[in-house]
Formats: C-alpha cells, sequence, structure tokens
C-alpha cells in the first residue's frame, strides 16, 4: 500500500538505485557471483518512491518483485550493469549505489561449456578486476556539479568506522553507508552506519524497509537545495 501519509521529501527527484550481485560468466553455464540478496536496494526503491521520487532500480540477479511505481532494469555482469547506470545516471539527480558488484570477472568468458577431461586437472581460472561504477559517476561532471548526489555502500568484515570513512573518501561521495554486519547478506533486518564529511551516525537494528525510510529521510536532508 503507498503511504498517503508518508512525508514527500524527494518530491521531483529522479532516483537511482543499483541492487542485488552481478554475475561474472566463466562458461555458459557457471559464473562468479555473492550473497546479496538485493532487500536493501529494493527497500531504498519502495521508500524513495512513497517519498515522492521518480525511480530507477537497477537491478543484478535476484528474485524479487519489483516495488509498486519503480522501473526496474535487469542487467547481469558488471560491465552490463556499468553500462546502464552510466546512461541512466544522466538524467538523475541522485545515484544510490546499493549493488554488490563483483570486484573481479574471469578475464575470458569460455564460448562453450569447460568439461572435466578425465585426467582429475582443474581448470586455471585468471581474472580481471571490474571497473569501480560508483566512483566513476561521482567523478563525473553532473555529479561534480552537484545535480546528482551520490550515496555509496560499504560492505567490511572488520573496523567499519574506518574502513567507511576512507572509502566515502575514495569514492568521492558525500554519504557512505555501512552495513554492521556479521550476516546482514539475504536477512529481513540490518542495522546500518552514515558516514558523511560531519563524521558518523547510526541506524539501529530494524527491518530493512524502516531503514530504506531512514536512509531516503537522511539523504534528503542532505540534497544541495535547489537553485533559484
Ligand atoms: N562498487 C561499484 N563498482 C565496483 C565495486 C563497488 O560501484 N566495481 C560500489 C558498491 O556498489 C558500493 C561501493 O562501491 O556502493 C563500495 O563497495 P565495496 O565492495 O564495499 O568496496 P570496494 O571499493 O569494492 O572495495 P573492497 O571490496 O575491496 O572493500
Ligand atoms: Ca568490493
Amino acid at each position: 500500500m503507498v503511504r498517503f501519509f508518508s512525508p514527500k521529501v524527494l518530491e521531483g527527484q529522479h532516483v537511482l538505485i543499483s541492487a542485488g550481485p552481478t554475475y561474472e560468466a566463466i562458461d555458459p553455464v557457471r559464473g562468479l557471483t555473492n550473497l546479496s540478496s538485493g532487500k536493501m536496494g529494493f527497500a531504498i526503491a519502495r521508500a524513495a518512491h512513497e517519498a515522492g521520487a521518480h525511480v530507477t532500480l537497477v537491478a543484478g540477479p535476484v528474485s524479487l518483485p519489483t516495488p509498486r511505481g519503480v522501473g526496474r532494469i535487469n542487467v547481469r555482469s558488471a560491465l552490463n550493469m556499468q553500462k546502464t547506470l552510466n546512461v541512466l545516471s544522466q538524467n538523475a539527480t541522485v545515484f544510490i549505489s546499493a549493488a554488490a558488484v563483483a570486484d573481479w570477472r574471469p578475464m575470458q568468458a569460455a564460448e562453450q561449456k569447460i568439461k572435466k577431461d578425465g585426467s582429475g586437472q582443474v581448470p586455471t581460472l585468471s581474472f580481471v578486476e571490474n571497473p569501480d561504477i560508483l566512483a566513476g559517476i561521482a567523478t563525473g561532471v553532473r555529479a561534480l556539479n552537484n545535480h546528482l548526489f551520490c550515496v555509496g555502500f560499504a560492505a567490511e568484515s572488520e573496523d567499519l568506522l574506518a574502513h567507511a570513512q576512507a572509502k566515502r573518501k575514495r569514492k568521492g561521495v558525500p554519504l557512505l553507508v555501512g552495513n554492521i554486519g556479521p550476516d546482514t547478506f539475504g536477512q529481513d533486518d540490518n542495522a546500518l552506519l552514515l558516514v558523511d564529511e560531519q563524521g558518523e551516525m547510526d541506524l539501529p537494528r530494524a527491518p530493512k524497509l524502516t531503514l530504506a525510510r531512514q536512509l531516503v529521510a537522511e539523504i534528503a536532508r542532505r540534497m544541495p537545495a535547489p537553485k533559484p
């Protein structure tokens, strides 16, 4: 149900959200991926729509229904996701990078299924690093000119605050959201740590939709005022 009573803090904004994992093919039937369920990104899409924004979700392979009123484009690989986000970010005013982008992809996907040869030998895989999609968009002209507000996420297994602040600066984003682990993947609850230039702020453990609504309010609060 649409929350008619929710404040329309993102009215008039075009919000672009990436969500879920990416899938990097090894051969036609195998690939490299990760445990991201996409739940947090999808919850943010719903919350941003409730807040009055025009919302587009770019989703890696996940089995989640599209939130009502939200536009969705399905992608598979990191390169695929990057191409789509680079285009759509040209018309967005907010970009929230919630996707768990694979850091590496196999150097070359085999055209045919790799077969066992019976000798017990295992295949050797070589990897190349994927491009940093968020850093590319956050250091682009639109973001630098304050036309696009970029929000990153951080998946860390230790020392969240220090890593999150360093990552925020490295990516060039005004706001970075850390998942307070240990096992948020696939869960319906989470706790978040928000870091910005001012410092840090905790969003205590709650259902992901509740956190998404709080995050949307925090984003709206930090957006540059519209030019007269
Ligand atoms: N991200 C991205 N493109 C990549 C890797 C990450 O856009 N190739 C984005 C994620 O969507 C997230 C942020 O960057 O918003 C941080 O992702 P994370 O995996 O925590 O950081 P990395 O920079 O990949 O560093 P590492 O995994 O080594 O900690
Ligand atoms: Ca990573």
